[in-house]
């Protein structure tokens, strides 16, 4: 674990500081510094935010874990919506995301806070991945898929039954 600069820094610390605003940028800061160095996240950051983006992006994330870690409240974002438009995201790359950010959490805090950071982190990954990734219809077994077509033909014939039905009263004689 790293000494925190100066000696009222009250982020996290082997004796377990409670965390602070403070604590909240180094963590920041740090990890999206990682971030950008790694070989696999650092090009789809890089696609994502532009150099002069990356300043308000830091500030967004520390709303972020403000709000979650603190109950500050000030984080109003839609974080589905953003990585909705994230181009090369991937459910691997996530698991890239969680090591980095519980590897820096564990450098700058105790175990009880790095613990606690992990497991929000994890739950909203989930989550995140579900709203992005998750397709009821390709994770169903291919029978169930195949019984599902079949009953949408049987439904669409019927659909083409009752026209024709229609059809035939209106006019008198069969048209198809
Ligand atoms: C594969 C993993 C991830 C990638 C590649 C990724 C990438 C990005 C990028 C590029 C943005 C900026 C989007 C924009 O401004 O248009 C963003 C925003 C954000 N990310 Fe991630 N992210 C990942 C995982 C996560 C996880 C696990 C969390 C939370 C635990 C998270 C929380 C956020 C938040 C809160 C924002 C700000 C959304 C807003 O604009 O309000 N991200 N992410």
């Amino acid at each position: 674990m790293l000494e925190c600069p100066g000696a009222d820094c009250a982020h996290g610390s082997s004796t377990e500081s409670p965390l602070t605003e403070d604590g909240i940028r180094h963590l920041v800061d740090r990890f999206y510094a990682k971030v950008r160095r790694d070989g696999d996240l650092g090009p789809v950051f890089a696609n994502a935010i532009a150099e002069e983006a990356w300043p308000a992006h830091l500030a967004t994330m520390c709303d972020f874990w403000s709000s979650i870690m603190l109950t500050s409240g000030r984080y109003h974002g839609n974080p589905v919506a953003a990585h909705r438009r994230v181009e090369g995201i991937t459910p691997d790359l996530f698991e890239r995301w969680l090591a980095l950010f519980d590897e820096t959490c564990r450098e700058l805090f105790g175990t009880a806070l790095a613990d606690s950071f992990r497991d929000k982190a994890k739950r909203i990954a989930t989550s995140l991945q579900l709203a992005l990734f998750y397709r009821p219809e390709h994770d169903q077994p291919e029978h169930d898929r195949q019984r599902r077509r079949h009953d949408l033909c049987r439904h669409r014939q019927l659909h083409q039954v009752q026209i024709h039905g229609l059809r035939r009263g209106l006019s008198g004689r069969l048209l198809l």
